[in-house]
């Protein structure tokens, strides 16, 4: 694994910069994207340079991580929102070349027919993550199977309480998701990882200098040979 570290600002800045080389290179590459609050300032940096006509979506495809189950996507709160407010309404992508997880509808087999679409579509080029405390990546919670496809999840409370904070209660988070597995994310060519604040400083230490394990989800891009790693200063702050 590489690992950078820098502020977020700058990190927004370098992240979005690869995005523009690997689609001078490849217009039409696969992009595994993420939500939550860590992609927030590259999808913005990436909207303003779309705006500058400095990168273009045109022909890139996409598959995003996660799902909550019994989310359809115009709940506000589903992850099929998330990314077409904060990035697919920003950049000149197709929008029906982006995927994210059905979360109606949605039993095991339907779920790991994600990842044959994923391989049919050429196999993710760049899978962007972020990190739960808990060391989660997608909903991979700890203890999931390294060899693990897309598939249906319970949420831990940790995990849940971590994503409270979007809803009006904890009562409305859901139970569920469907998230891609562990080895959907490990057959991406490349992986970016970001984590910022000092809230994610413990789980960083573990998943970059501990063992590999599937009790540290995050710790399996260990065994990544494109793994590169973001933090701020403060998530890099006990390594
Ligand atoms: C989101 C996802 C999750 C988040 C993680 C960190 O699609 O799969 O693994 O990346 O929970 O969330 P934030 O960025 O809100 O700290």
């Amino acid at each position: 694994m590489k690992i950078f570290v820098d502020t977020p600002e700058k990190i927004a800045a370098a992240v979005a910069q690869e995005y523009v080389a690997l689609l001078a290179e490849k217009p039409d590459a696969v992009l595994g994207f993420a939500t939550g609050s860590t992609p927030l300032g590259l999808y913005a940096e990436l909207a303003r340079l779309c705006a500058e006509k400095r990168i273009s979506f045109r022909d890139v495809s996409t598959f995003n991580l996660d799902e909550y189950l019994g989310l359809d996507g115009t709940h506000d709160q589903s992850y099929r929102y998330f990314m077409n407010k904060n990035l697919f309404e920003k950049i000149d992508i197709d929008i029906a070349r982006t995927r994210v997880p059905s979360g109606v509808n949605t039993d095991p087999e339907t779920a790991a027919r994600y990842d044959k679409d994923i391989e049919s579509a050429g196999g993710i080029e760049l899978q962007l993550l972020g990190l739960g405390n808990n060391g989660h990546i997608g909903f991979n919670e700890p203890g999931t199977p390294f060899g693990s496809v897309t598939h249906i999840v319970e949420l831990t409370d940790s995990t849940r309480q971590a994503n409270k904070r979007f809803f009006n209660s904890i009562d409305e988070v859901p139970t569920h998701s469907v998230t891609m597995g562990i080895k959907t994310v490990m057959n991406a060519r490349r992986i970016i990882l970001i984590a910022l604040g000092k809230g994610k400083a413990d789980i960083v230490k573990k998943f970059i200098q501990g063992d590999v394990t599937p009790e540290v989800p995050a710790s399996v891009l260990q065994l990544h040979p494109f793994a590169e790693v973001y933090l701020d200063f403060e998530a890099a702050s006990l390594l």
